[in-house]
């Protein structure tokens, strides 16, 4: 992780080595913490924040799912966010906001504990960096939706991801796909996933997934493009008899998927739908199409 200079911590621009919070925070011992993970992109006009009120949006639908009361409110967040980015000089790259319970006490109701608010940003690359990936189903089924509040940004969540790309660790497979409690293809670790057949888009329905902003941008885009988007239940086996395979994910942003299982998908190439919907997005990450520009927030 490439240090920048000031890490935003309630209220106050700090030193990044010096934004700690108390090793007694209750979020770190219980699990109960909302975040979020958004790019800033050198666009046209200078740095830009891509899509960042859907975060804004997404970060306060999730605390309030925790109850937990957010100290500040979306305005001052959102100014602390570009201002960030600003006195860092990050011309590219990724920002974390967090609000967690912090010290004070120590039982599994967080009613009565503090609630620390941060937003860091660094330097960071690709995600998965490869040109394709190749993906292993999890024995992890993806976290219930009645089990926790499954469609929100939410620290403890990140238990079953993990649990699953430990099953993957020193093998050829870059990432996991995981099913949900009745079998359907869910999603990635840390990704949303969009097959092709027959020409249209295909992904899962809301409900046991994290409901990604870049899944629903590039939902946008396909449709913009005249390309039938379907959200449904997908089984694994029509996963593996797709055309083409993406994952989507503001880290991700459109990765293609080659293989499912040791199963290649399609021809084991990028597939041209993919391509084009990856090219838009990248464009339009970057200001350079018209269309979607009013998803850029300059930083000035
Ligand atoms: C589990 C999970 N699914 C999907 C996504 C993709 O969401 P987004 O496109 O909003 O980054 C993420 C990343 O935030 C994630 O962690």
């Amino acid at each position: 992780m490439d240090a920048t200079q000031e890490i935003w911590l309630n209220g106050d621009f700090v030193p990044w080595g010096e934004a700690r919070v108390h090793v007694l925070a209750h979020t770190l011992h219980y699990g109960a913490g909302a975040f979020e993970g958004v790019r800033a992109y050198r666009a046209e006009g200078g740095t830009a924040i891509f899509r960042l009120d859907a975060h804004l949006d997404r970060l306060f639908y999730s605390a309030a799912s925790i109850q937990m009361p957010m100290r500040f409110d979306r305005a001052a967040l959102r100014a602390a966010a570009i201002e960030l980015v600003r006195r860092n000089r990050l011309e590219e790259g990724y920002l974390r906001p967090i609000a967690l319970f912090g010290y004070g006490v120590m039982c599994v109701s967080p009613e009565r504990a503090p609630v620390d608010v941060a937003i860091a940003c660094w330097p960071w690359g690709a995600y998965l960096p490869h040109e394709m990936v190749d993906l292993k189903i999890s024995r992890y089924p993806r976290i219930p939706p009645n089990a926790t509040v499954a469609d929100a940004k939410l620290t403890g969540n990140y238990l079953n991801g993990i649990l699953a790309v430990n099953e993957i660790r020193g093998t050829r497979y870059h990432e996991v796909l995981l099913l949900d409690a009745c079998g359907n293809v869910a999603e990635g670790s840390g990704e949303n996933v969009f097959f092709v057949k027959g020409g249209a888009l295909h992904t899962p329905r809301l409900g046991a997934i994290l409901p990604g902003i870049t899944r629903a941008t590039v939902m946008e885009i396909a449709r913009d493009e005249g390309i039938e988007v379907v959200e449904r239940d997908i089984r694994p086996g029509e996963a593996l008899a797709a055309d083409e395979a993406f994952f989507t994910g503001t880290a991700a942003e459109v990765t293609p998927i080659r293989s499912i299982d040791d199963r290649v998908i399609g021809g084991g190439e990028v597939g041209p739908i993919t391509r084009r919907l990856r090219g838009i997005y990248l464009d339009a990450v970057r200001g350079r199409e018209a269309r979607y520009r009013r998803f850029l927030t300059a930083v000035g």
